[in-house]
Order: structure tokens, then sequence, then C-alpha cells
């Protein structure tokens, strides 16, 4: 039984029976190591926008059409609380807790660090850092892509992105990991939330003293709407949706987009026979494919849409792997197709709060798979592995054994 359990499963009046459709977002049978296809298809005969009795009872929507009219519509969905079930306190966090038009001076501070003219100025520590990482398994012949690679890479970047000192990477790495595997354990999650909090206010701190020209002495810097700097309460909330959304994500992506690629003896020769050149579409397809957030909203005014009778009050979960594999927009959804027409995708959302970090997020994945392809050129999964997985709010894989030749 896991925590979400003991939550009523009684079904509100204003659902329709034939919009009921039974579906665990944390704990669903039906969903296997191919996460996002056996996602997809479990809920492939349920209605586009559904109703599910689990975890308090909450709406669906998993195709592209409806995702995308949700979350392009904060004056109806907000995105002021997104625990679901519902919590007495929710965390808050800048900018993703605020609606329009509160989330604009936020927004605006955040922009030019993650532009793409900021992003190509990151690329040689990025591949630095990928280099470094690859070298450190490649010899061997066999490591946890997860442990060893895919959760490794991100949060070394972050801390480069903020200006953070890298004598600190073993320690901050240390807790980062830990924060993230212990998503159900909320004494340890506050306990960590607390100690990267305290470094992250430390680096405030330095930067005020000794400004770079890295994110945090920006932050620290920056003018936001009336000429007037943020305050710290306001740079932590920022810094830590950075850290919360900038490195489990990069990290799942990755390790779905490799158990994948594992599997595909001709696509890796194409990657190695070229990087360079392949590397930046086996990305884009490794996004759309792959993602790994499914956002909440909260209904904060009656609307009915698409034939769905919205209230205020329910909770909604937009799918945005499963809108990401829509087959009525997607030819062959499931399939890892590096030459497919480019179709917007809907893994990093869309309106007011689609993903600040894309553009990095898309080059982390190109630089990692281009220095991969060159060191470990062909590789399988270890034959009979376990490979467990975890779904909700961010979709995760914990362990994905590889091993190749040498
Ligand atoms: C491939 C990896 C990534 C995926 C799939 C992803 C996905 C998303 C999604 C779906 C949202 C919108 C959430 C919502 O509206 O409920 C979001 C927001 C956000 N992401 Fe990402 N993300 C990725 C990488 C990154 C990176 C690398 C960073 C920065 C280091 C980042 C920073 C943020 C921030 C700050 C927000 C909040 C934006 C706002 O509220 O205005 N993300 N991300």
């Amino acid at each position: 039984m896991n925590a979400h359990t003991a939550v009523s499963r009684r079904i509100p009046e204003h659902v329709p029976p034939v919009l009921v459709y039974d579906f665990d977002i944390y704990a669903d049978t039906r969903v296997s190591s191919d996460v996002q296809r056996s996602y997809a298809e479990a809920v492939a005969d349920a209605p586009d926008i559904f109703w599910s009795p689990a975890n308090g009872g909450h709406w669906l929507a998993k195709r592209y059409d409806a995702i995308a009219a949700i979350a392009t519509d904060p004056e109806h969905f907000s995105v002021r609380e997104m625990q679901i079930p519902r919590v007495e306190n929710p965390p808050f966090f800048i900018p993703l807790s605020l609606d329009p038009p509160d989330n604009l001076p936020y927004r605006r501070a955040m922009a030019p660090m993650f532009g793409p003219t900021a992003i190509k100025a990151l690329e040689p520590r990025l591949r630095h850092w990928a280099q470094v990482i690859v070298a450190s398994v490649a010899d061997k012949g066999s490591c946890d892509f997860m442990a060893d690679v895919a959760k490794v890479f991100p949060v070394t970047i972050f801390m480069e992105l903020m200006g953070m000192d890298l004598a600190r990477l073993h320690e901050f790495r240390h807790l980062a990991e830990r924060f993230f595997e212990v998503q159900n354990d909320a004494a340890e999650l506050a306990q960590l939330s607390a100690t990267i909090l305290g470094i992250l206010g430390e680096l405030v701190e330095e930067k005020r003293a000794n400004p770079d020209d890295k994110l945090m002495s920006h932050f620290v810097h920056a003018e936001i709407d009336d000429g007037r700097t943020m305050n710290d309460d306001e740079i932590l909330a920022m810094s830590f949706v950075l850290f919360l959304g900038g490195m489990d994500t990069v990290t799942n992506v990755t390790g779905f987009a490799f158990q994948q690629l594992a599997q595909m003896p001709e696509l890796q020769e194409r990657l190695a026979a070229d990087p360079a050149r392949t590397s930046g579409a086996f990305a884009d397809e490794a996004v759309r494919a792959f993602g790994v957030v499914n956002s909440p909203r909260l209904v904060v005014k009656d609307k009915d849409l698409l034939g769905v009778p919205f209230r205020t009050g329910d909770m909604v979960l937009n799918l945005l792997p499963v809108g990401s594999r829509d087959d009525r927009k997607f030819d062959n959804p499931h399939a890892l197709d590096i030459d497919r027409k480019k179709v917007a995708h809907i893994t990093f959302s869309t309106g007011p709060h689609l993903c600040i970090g894309h553009v990095l997020g898309r080059a982390e994945i190109r630089v990692l798979v281009e220095e991969w392809a060159r060191h470990v050129p062909a590789f399988h999964i270890v034959e009979g592995s376990e490979r467990p997985f975890r779904t909700g709010t961010v979709m995760a894989l914990e362990k994905l054994p590889l091993e190749w030749s040498v």
C-alpha cells in the first residue's frame, strides 16, 4: 500500500461517470520500466480528460491539445497548489507557484541567464564535465548509468551555473542525490532541504561580497519591477526551484533515453559514426519521447472545457509525457526516431511556466550523448538486471546497469 491510498475515493457529484477511469499516478501496476510507453498504453482507453478516484480524486489530461489548453489558462488553472493529494501548507517556489502577472518580474530576471547565448557560452564547461564523467566509466566496461553518469552530470552543471565552489562537489552531489532518493521520507527531506538552503544562503552572502558573472551573483544584483533588488527569501525560493527543476529532470530524461538507446544497436552506430551531427537530433527526440514531468494545477474558477466540468477546488494533472506521445500529433509516437520531422512537443509544458531551462536541458543531453558516443560506441543493458523506477509528478529510472566491450 502506498502512502496516498488512505485518502477518500469518493467521486464528486459534478464528475460524470463516463469520465471516470481509475489510474494511480504513484503506483499503477500497468506501468513498467519502459515508463512513458506503458503509461500511455495504460491510459489509452481513458477519455482525453478523465477523473481518477485514486489519491484523493483528480482530473488527468492526456492529449496534447487538452494539456496545452489547461497550461495556457492560468485564470482557471492555477499553480498556487501543485500537490496531489492536496496538502495543508503547500510549498512555495518562485516563479513556479506564482500565476501571471506576479511571476513576470522573476521570469524576466531569470531569462537572460537561460537563453541560447548564455547557454552557448556555458558549453565548454558542459563539455568538460561530460568528458570527465564519461572518462570515469569508459574503461570499466560496465556501470550503473543512473548513479555513475545521469545523476552526476546535472548537479555538477548546476554548481557551475550558480558559481558554487567546486571543492564542495562531492558533498553537494551527495546531498542532491539523497534529496531526490528520499522523496517519501518527510523528515529526512526537510533536513536535506534545510541543509541545501543553508548552502545556497551562504552562496548569496558570498556573491554579495564578491560578485562574479555566475547566476547567483546575477540574482543578487538583478533589478526587478520598480528597480529594487530581490531579498534573500526571494533569491532562495528561485535558487531552490532551479535545484529542483534542473537536476532530477535532466537525469531522468537522459536515463530513460539511454535505456532505449541501449536496445537500439543501429542508432548507436549512427551516433558513433558522427556524434557531432547526430547528437542534436537525438537530444530533441529524447526530450520528446521521454518526458518525466507531470504538471499539476488547482482549479480556481469553474470552467467547462472540452466537455469537462472543472470545478473550483479540483486538482488537475497534465500528463506531459503522454501528450508528447499523442498519436493524433505524432506518427508512430513510441518510436525513438532521430529522423522525425520536427513537431512541437509538450515535455517542457507551454504557457506562462514553460520550462525556463529548456535550452540548457537540451544542451546537457546533446553534449553528454555526443561524448558518450565517442567513448562508448556500442553498449547494452546487463541481461536480467533490475531497472526500478518511480512515477508521480517527476518520473525516474532508479537504476540502469549497462555493459560494453573495452
Ligand atoms: C530535460 C529536462 C527538463 C524537463 C523535462 C523540464 C520540465 C519542466 C516543466 C514541464 C516545467 C513546467 C512545470 C509546470 O508548469 O508545472 C518546468 C519548469 C521549470 N524548469 Fe524545467 N525541465 C527540464 C530542465 C530544466 C533545467 C536544466 C532547468 C534549470 C537549471 C530548469 C528549470 C525550470 C524552472 C526554473 C521552471 C519554473 C519556470 C516557471 O515557473 O516559470 N528545468 N520544467
